[in-house]
């Protein structure tokens, strides 16, 4: 049976890197069938008014797997993000980043094994804003509920014991926001009651900055609040080699979203030399979902592989190569694996 998967290509770097993940995800054999949406975001503004038009939202309720590339967000002012609002109005409340280092990429640290357990649709992301013009006040409420204190949490604590992994450190800034990130931090004292095996602590996010850029060797799976989340993925991001290399997934009870950390990055796009490993490492996230575990692995091992090779890589991580040429010979690598 082919996999009907959504896949929003975004904009950007979004199309170069989403066409060479789908390239390698095919050289796996397992069958695809795309359902997908080219304009998102400022293109669906011009032609259909709505940055999120809502045939993708059906597509993904349908198909329940979506592959996605970024999509720009206008800054302060226009739209709203349409990635804060996928992940809202599908409830993918779990957004889940690895960030480990790998043979090959040339990182600070040698054994960083972090992930990420961001809390994905509330917080300071809540879309609660409002302007006061005379008086020139701006307001941008973070409001957290123990509802969803509770379910990114334990989600965070079942993975841990799935994979039997060690520690969970829950992020928050509990002596000054005490209210909301203080919840956030009850509940989790809470919950890691009822895993005796997993160690717990917390810490306060300004000493959890210095601490990973320190000392990353020390944690293990982090779980904290929406903002937080976002800016301690690209912290780690850069602990193990940059945005080029870091996968995401955001995943709801019933729906899940694969996209990379990283953004348009506006810079770079259309120039052929984006990386295209953090999307292509979140498609192996979305194989291992999907049940097809062999090619996740084969895809695994071929990344490696060709970084351990070094002669293949993109411009970001010390390359010759374009997003093209790497995807190419990632390509050849997968389908090798697989033939043997
Ligand atoms: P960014 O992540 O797009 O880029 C930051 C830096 O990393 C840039 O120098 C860029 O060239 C580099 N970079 C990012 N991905 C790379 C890759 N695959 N290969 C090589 N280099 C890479 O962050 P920025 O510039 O702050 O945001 C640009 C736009 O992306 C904004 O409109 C933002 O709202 C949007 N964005 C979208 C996200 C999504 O769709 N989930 C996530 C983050 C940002
Ligand atoms: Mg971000």
């Amino acid at each position: 049976m082919p996999h009907r998967i959504t896949l929003l290509p975004g904009d950007g770097i979004g199309p170069e890197v989403v066409e060479a993940t789908v390239r390698v995800l095919e050289a796996t054999g397992v069958v695809f069938e795309w359902d997908r949406f080219e304009e998102v975001g400022a293109a669906a503004m011009d032609a259909f008014g709505t940055p999120l038009p809502e045939p993708v939202l059906d597509s993904i309720r349908a198909n329940k797997v979506a592959l996605k590339g970024p999509i720009t967000t206008p800054i302060g002012e226009g739209f709203r993000s349409v990635n804060v609002s996928l992940r809202q109005k599908l409830d993918l409340f779990a957004n889940v980043r690895p960030c480990n280092t790998m043979p090959g990429i040339a990182s600070h640290f040698d054994h960083v094994d972090l992930i990420i357990f961001r809390e994905n649709t509330e917080g300071l992301y809540s879309g609660i804003e409002t302007f006061d013009e005379r008086l020139q006040i701006a307001d941008s409420i973070a409001r957290i509920t123990r509802t969803g204190s509770n379910r990114i949490i334990r989600f965070c604590f079942d993975y841990v014991r799935r994979h039997k992994r060690q520690l969970v450190t829950l992020v928050h800034k509990a002596n000054i926001l005490k209210k909301s990130t203080g919840m956030f931090l009850d509940v989790g004292r809470e919950i890691a009651e009822a895993y005796p095996e997993i160690t717990f602590n917390d810490r306060i996010i300004d000493n959890m900055a210095m601490q990973l850029v320190m000392f990353p060797e020390r944690y293990d799976c982090i779980v904290t609040t929406n903002l937080f989340g976002d800016i301690l993925s690209d912290l780690c991001a850069g602990l193990v080699g940059g945005l080029g290399v870091v996968a995401g997934a955001n995943i709801g009870e019933e729906y899940a979203v694969f996209e990379a950390v990283h953004g348009s990055a506006p810079d770079i796009a259309g120039q052929n030399k984006a990386n295209p490993t953090a999307l292509i490492r979140s498609a192996e996230m979305m194989l291992r979902h999907l049940g097809e575990g062999p090619a996740a692995e084969a895809l695994r091992q071929a990344l490696l592989d060709v970084y351990i090779e070094g002669t293949h890589l993109t411009g970001d991580v010390g390359g010759p190569c374009s997003t093209t040429e790497f995807a190419d010979h990632l390509a050849e690598h997968v389908a090798a694996l697989l033939t043997v």
